[in-house]
This record gives structure tokens, C-alpha cells and sequence, in this order.
């Protein structure tokens, strides 16, 4: 069963185009992760979705309802974290959540439990009269995600949330993006850290407002990578870089800070030859060679940067 379905969705802003004729489902209770460089068009596309946007073309169902016909409908199905934090700086704690609580509808004892659920998973049990102003940003940010399903929608989207946070609290952000998906919510969100793509049981990769690749992060790396991937350190990654482009048996090249990741195929001659190569046709020494198992990084710096590709 699919949460969102979205069909040949367009959004022009004058002669530009932000997002540009893309379908893709999204089943329920997934985790999904919707992915591309700045400006690639995600923020847009949320926006669409969520009802705030109109599209230029196309359509989308979101819960069942068209973003186009039922905005009213999509609007009560779903939980919205924008891409800068949607809370209230100079109200307290307490004074965000019934905010919010109220904006969903909700009232009374209703209310009331669900303002001791979100205090409990924003770790801010007793303290909702501090100023959200003064909150450091990892626990704020579970605030605004706790307010954002405080009325228990079906579809989150977060648009970054975990930008600009420390790793332990982007570590706990993901225990809770987790635990809403087990409980049956299906999230919607973009990140720019691959590491936390992995984590996604599904991938969508948009650049300059197309899809260029989907799927789950095994079948984009079966599908992107082909052959082996050897990590080599050298005492001139750049200069070495530059020549081996012209190797046969290398397909791609992505430098990882001093690091060389060579992309081979079947013609690869062995780690022994490709010292020899390197030290007598480029006098550069290879101080390690080792087979990595591909991230998402690599499969996304192959597809962004085709330049290299063979
Ligand atoms: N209201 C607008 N008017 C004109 N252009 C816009 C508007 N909103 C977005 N754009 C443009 O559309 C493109 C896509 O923007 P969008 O914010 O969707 O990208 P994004 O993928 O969310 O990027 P980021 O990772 O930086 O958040 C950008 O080139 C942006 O400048
Ligand atoms: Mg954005």
C-alpha cells in the first residue's frame, strides 16, 4: 500500500524549473529518503506535498487525498518539520507544544498526554517553562519533531532535520525516526548526510529537478558499481588522480580527502602491477591498496560526477 504517490509533479517558478515532471511511491510505514545536492529541488517537492505549494503540473496523492483537489485533507494527514526549525524561539517549551497541540486540533486530556509524550522523547521532562530559544540545537530539534506528530499523523516529512547537529544527537534523532516508522508512520526525509541514507529502506535521488536514481541502498550500489572498489593512499592523490584516468583498467576516480577511490573492472592487473604503474610511469608511491565495500557516497559521486565516467 502506498502512502504518497506521485505522478509527472512539476513546479516552475517563472522560466525555471525547480522540480521537473517526477513520479515515485512511497509505501507506508517506510522510511524514505529523498536525496540531492542544494538546489536539487527536495524543499519544493515537500512543500508540494504538504499542500503549501501549488505545482505547476502533475499531481500527487498524499494519504489517499490529491495535493491538487483535497489540500485541506492532505494538510490533516500529515506532520510538516521544515527545513529551518518550525518552533517558537521566545515562547517556552510548554508554550510551543500547546501551540502546536492546539494548530493539530487537539485539546483537553488528549492534549495533555500527548504534551507528556513529546516532554518525555525531547528529553525535557520538568523543564517546560525554559525558553526554546535557549534549548541546544539537538534537543530542540527533538521538540520540533515531537510537536510535528503530536496529532499522530500518518506522513512526516522532515526536510533536514538533522542539519547542524552533533553525531550522538543525530545517533538518538534516528532511534526516534525509527520507532515512529515501526509504529506504522511513513517519514519523508531529506538529508545530506549519506551515512544516514543507509538507514532509509528506500532512496530517490533528485538532481537539477529530476530523478536520476531509486531504490533501496543495496540495489543502487549492485546497480551503480560495478566491478571492485580499492581505496589507495599515495603520497600525491591529486597528480595520481590525473593519470590514472587514462588506465584501462579503471573505470572512475573520487578523491576522499588524501585518499583515492579507483573504481576497476576485469582488466585490473593486481595490486602488485599497480604499484609498479604507478611508481615507474608517474614516480608515485602507493603507501596501501585496500577493497572497500561501496557507500552511498561512492554510487552518488558516480552519478553526479559522470566527468569521470568512462
Ligand atoms: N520561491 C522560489 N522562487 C524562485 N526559485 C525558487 C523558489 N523556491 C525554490 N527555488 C529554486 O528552486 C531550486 C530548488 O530549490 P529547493 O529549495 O527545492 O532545493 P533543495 O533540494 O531543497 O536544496 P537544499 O539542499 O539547499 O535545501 C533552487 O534553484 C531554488 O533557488
Ligand atoms: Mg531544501
Amino acid at each position: 500500500m502506498n502512502s504518497i504517490e506521485i505522478s509527472h509533479l512539476t513546479k516552475k517558478f517563472g522560466n525555471f524549473v525547480s522540480v521537473d515532471n517526477i513520479s515515485f511511491n512511497v509505501k507506508k510505514g517506510e522510511i524514505f529518503g529523498f536525496l540531492g545536492a542544494n538546489g536539487a529541488g527536495k524543499s519544493t517537492t515537500i512543500r508540494m506535498l504538504c499542500g503549501i505549494l501549488a505545482p505547476t503540473s502533475g499531481d500527487a496523492t498524499v494519504n489517499g487525498f490529491s495535493i491538487t483537489k483535497e489540500t485541506e485533507k492532505v494538510k490533516k494527514s500529515i506532520g510538516y518539520m521544515s527545513q529551518k526549525f518550525s518552533l517558537y524561539d521566545d515562547l517556552t517549551v510548554g508554550e510551543n507544544i500547546d501551540f502546536f497541540g492546539g494548530v493539530y486540533g487537539l485539546y483537553g486530556a488528549q492534549l495533555k498526554a500527548r504534551k507528556e509524550w513529546t516532554l518525555e522523547i525531547s528529553d525535557l521532562k520538568g523543564k517546560e517553562n525554559l525558553l526554546t530559544g535557549s534549548l541546544p540545537g539537538g534537543i530542540k530539534q527533538r521538540l520540533a519533531l515531537g510537536t510535528a506528530v503530536i496529532h499522530k499523523p500518518a506522513i512526516l516529512f522532515l526536510d533536514e532535520p538533522t542539519s547542524g547537529v552533533d553525531p550522538i544527537s543525530r545517533r538518538n534523532f534516528w532511534d526516534l525516526i525509527n520507532t515512529l516508522s515501526s509504529d506504522g508512520t511513513t517519514l519523508l526525509v531529506t538529508t545530506h548526510y549519506l551515512e544516514e541514507a543507509e538507514f532509509c529502506h528506500n532512496i530517490m535521488l533528485i538532481n537539477a529537478g529530476k530523478i536520476i536514481a531509486g531504490g533501496t541502498s543495496k540495489e543502487l550500489k549492485s546497480k551503480f558499481i560495478k566491478g571492485k572498489i580499492l581505496e589507495i593512499e599515495s603520497n600525491n592523490p591529486v597528480t595520481l588522480m590525473e593519470d590514472f584516468t587514462a588506465l584501462p583498467f579503471i573505470n572512475d576516480i573520487s578523491i576522499f580527502g588524501k585518499k583515492l577511490h579507483l573504481f576497476v573492472n576485469e582488466l585490473y592487473p593486481g595490486d602488485e602491477q599497480l604499484r609498479k604503474i604507478a611508481y615507474t610511469k608517474y614516480e608515485s608511491e602507493i603507501i596501501s591498496v585496500n577493497q572497500i565495500t561501496p557507500t552511498l557516497e561512492d554510487v552518488f559521486i558516480h552519478l553526479l560526477e559522470g566527468s569521470h565516467v568512462k
